[in-house]
């Protein structure tokens, strides 16, 4: 049995490993969980999962969360008392449990690093969801990967598909590491996009997109960060930056599709022009429970996929004046080091100014563009660790800034 430990419990992908993990009772149990806030949810997963140990980011929360276990406690509903921790220091605790295989990274944006660092210094396997993470602080994370020894699973539908087609190549050795060492013989990737919530407007209509429009995906049901950087096709520029650190790949091998049926997840191309794909209905629970399952498979009553009755697979290139995050992802990535640090937390402070209806959707872009270019005096290649939580600090601290005096920039 895997012992399994969900950062980011409460969310999107942490409910969803939730499941998984009780629809396989034989083959997993939790024995570490955290969350920030939502402390209903985490009480319920408590009662229902029994876990060692438990933390919350938001350490004024942990005399609550205490008070309501206590009362179940008393009341006989609670079959196990977990262990409580709070703040920075308690997620660093529950992501490297003593008895976790496996810990699934699922908290939203940078704030996932600290704890999934913690978690690969002790030796776990981990299932990366919490792409940022990577994309933040790679020169620091990749190093750090190898010297543990720890194996690093992509959650990433995408990522997810473009391992499923390694293991089926001779390299297979090779991409099961992805520790951004160069798979030889893989020679494109094409990550398909379904195309957000705007892929059928104008770029004349954006200009009245709202935060409700922003945040009703097509395709996919996820966490609100994601479902924006979704509709700028951020999150698709930030899955190249993490494609390029997973698989070794230089930018120009890495490519987009637009495929708004979302069934094909990513391709790989290799050296004699095969193309392998991975297909599947949008489901993030597919590619969670390969990296919980892997190498194996297991049997699962999943709802098949049925071509007939998707009918039509298309396929489009992306435009890049519709989506100008697209093209600095790209560029931020290529110019390496602290760059896509600072482009991660200028989009994180971007779309939350954005949820808080501070900005306009248009805006995003404009600002995470004015950052980037302002730290290009500051640029550093091989950042230490501090360095990163440095210029992500100075990032998000940059936008709010341009955000509060709201300069000509977001007027333009
Ligand atoms: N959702 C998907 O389908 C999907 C697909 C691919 C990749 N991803 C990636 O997976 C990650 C999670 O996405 P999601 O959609 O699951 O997000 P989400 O639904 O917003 O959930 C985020 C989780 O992180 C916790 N959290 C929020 N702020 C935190 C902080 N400062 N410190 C520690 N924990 C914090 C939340 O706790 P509370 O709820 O208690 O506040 C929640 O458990 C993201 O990196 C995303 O890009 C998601």
């Amino acid at each position: 049995m895997k012992a399994i430990s969900v950062l980011g419990s409460t969310g999107s992908i942490g409910t969803q490993t939730l499941e998984i993990v009780e629809e396989f009772p034989q083959q997993f149990r939790v024995v570490g969980l955290t969350a920030s806030r939502n402390l209903t949810l985490l009480v319920n997963q408590i009662q229902k999962h029994c876990p060692e140990a438990v933390a919350l980011a938001d350490e004024d929360l942990l005399p609550d969360l205490k008070l309501r276990l206590d009362t179940l406690s008393n009341e006989r509903n609670l079959k196990k008392y977990p262990e409580l921790f709070g703040g920075a220091e308690g997620l660093n605790h529950v992501a490297s449990l003593d008895h976790a295989d496996l810990v699934v990274t699922g908290i939203v944006g940078c704030a996932g690093l600290l704890p999934a660092l913690a978690a690969i210094r002790a030796g776990k396997d981990l299932a990366l969801a919490n792409k940022e993470t990577l994309i933040a602080a790679a020169p620091v994370f990749l190093p750090e990967l190898k010297r543990s020894g720890s194996r690093l699973l992509p959650a990433d539908s995408e990522h997810s598909a473009i391992f499923q087609c390694l293991q089926g190549t001779p390299w297979a050795e090779n991409a099961r590491l992805s520790t951004g060492i160069p798979t030889p013989g893989l020679r494109r990737i094409q990550l398909t996009a379904s195309g957000g919530a705007f892929r059928d407007w104008s770029i004349k209509d954006l200009e009245r997109a709202t935060v409700s429009d922003a945040t009703s995906h097509p395709n996919w049901s996820m966490g609100k960060k994601i479902t924006v950087d979704s509709a700028t096709l951020m999150n698709k520029g930030l899955e190249v930056i993490e494609a390029h650190y997973l698989f070794g790949l230089d930018y120009n091998q890495i490519e987009i599709i637009i495929h708004p049926q979302s069934i094909i997840h990513s391709m790989i191309e290799l050296a004699d022009s095969s193309v392998l794909a991975q297909l599947g209905w949008p489901d993030m629970k597919l590619p969670i429970l390969y990296c919980m399952s892997w190498p194996s498979r297991f049997e699962t009553p999943w709802r098949r996929l049925d071509l007939t009755e998707v009918g039509k697979l298309t396929f489009l290139s992306p435009d890049n004046q519709k989506y100008p995050c697209m093209e600095l992802a790209y560029a931020a990535g290529k110019v390496g080091g602290t760059m896509p640090a600072v482009l991660n937390a200028a989009n994180e402070e971007a779309v939350a100014q954005f949820l808080n209806e501070k900005i306009h959707f248009l805006d995003i872009p404009k600002v995470i563009e004015e950052s980037c270019e302002k730290h290009k005096n500051d640029f550093q290649d091989n950042p230490t660790l501090e360095e990163v939580l440095s210029v992500d600090a100075w990032s998000r601290k940059f936008v709010k800034e341009i955000v509060s005096k709201g300069t000509s920039l977001l007027k333009g």
